[in-house]
């Protein structure tokens, strides 16, 4: 079993770090032989994204910048658990993280971590933006990952024991549900909302003009029938029950749009 923890703060040993370092050994303490592996974006030759939509339109491979994402990605997809680690900075996360995140923002439309449980941490100050870090660190696990937890740690300048032992014992959780998840080879069950962000997305790539401005992204769903990997039983059904509702939808927004 492989973890890979990525570290977005810019104090490579920082709280950040060594919070992380406190789930390892509670990890450890479950499965001895889980592997680590740390990344720390300060280290990665990481250039800023440019928004010129490549990857989104045309398939990641057409991304102009040559640095080390690929190698990233790869390794997130040979691990089985992946933390992302990052400070909260002015209500969020720090410019290295949120680049990385954009950068990736691509599997957000065409989503490939269902075999990965998400872990995301972040430390703060205060507790003033720990929930909108949090759910920017959430993102991309948000498309069909196997488990996406949240952990938020407080390290105040003065001792709050009430706020470190509450915070301690949610730590001490999500961690045993983090390594549960790591240990079922079960992928996520789909629900209503997973079907309704598929059949979007499908739906959106037929439409002829998407199809021209985004090829990468009608190559990934034409294949696919019922959701992003197959499903069965009444799941097949909710999801054929809910593409032509889709379509429909669409097709009166796009109605709507060119009308106004
Ligand atoms: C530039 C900057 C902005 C920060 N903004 C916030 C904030 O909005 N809310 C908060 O509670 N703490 C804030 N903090 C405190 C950090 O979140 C906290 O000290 C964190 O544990 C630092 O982690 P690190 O050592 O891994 O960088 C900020 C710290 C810095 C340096």
């Amino acid at each position: 079993m492989k973890v890979l923890t990525i570290i977005g703060s810019p104090r490579k040993k920082g709280n950040t770090y060594k919070v992380t370092k406190r789930i390892e050994s509670k990890l450890l303490s479950i499965n001895s032989s889980i592997s680590f592996e740390y990344l720390f974006l300060a280290d990665c030759d990481l250039k800023m994204c440019r928004g010129c939509f490549c990857c989104f339109a045309k398939g990641e491979n057409t991304c102009p910048l040559k640095d080390d994402l690929n190698t990233i990605y790869e390794k997130t997809l040979q691990a089985d658990g992946i933390i992302l680690a990052a400070p909260t900075y002015a209500m969020g996360v720090p410019a290295l993280m949120k680049n990385f995140i954009d950068r990736l923002s691509y599997t957000l439309h065409r989503p490939c971590f269902f075999d990965q449980s998400f872990l995301a941490v972040s430390t703060v100050g205060g507790l003033v933006g720990l929930k909108e870090t949090l759910n920017q660190l959430s993102l991309l696990a948000s498309a069909g990952a196997k488990k996406s937890l949240k952990v938020g740690v407080p390290m105040p300048p003065i001792s709050m024991p009430l706020l470190e032992n509450k915070a301690a014992k949610k730590l001490k959780k999500s961690v045993k549900a983090f390594y549960s998840s790591m240990n079922n080879v079960k992928r996520h069950k789909p629900g209503f909302g997973d079907f309704a962000y598929f059949a979007a997305f499908k739906t959106m790539s037929q439409f002829e003009s998407y199809k021209e401005e985004c090829p990468a992204d009608y190559e990934y769903y034409k294949e696919k029938e019922a959701y992003f990997y197959p499903v069965k039983g009444m799941r097949v059904f909710l999801s054929k029950v809910l593409a032509p509702i889709m379509r429909l939808s669409f097709k009166l927004i796009a109605k709507d749009t060119a009308s106004t």
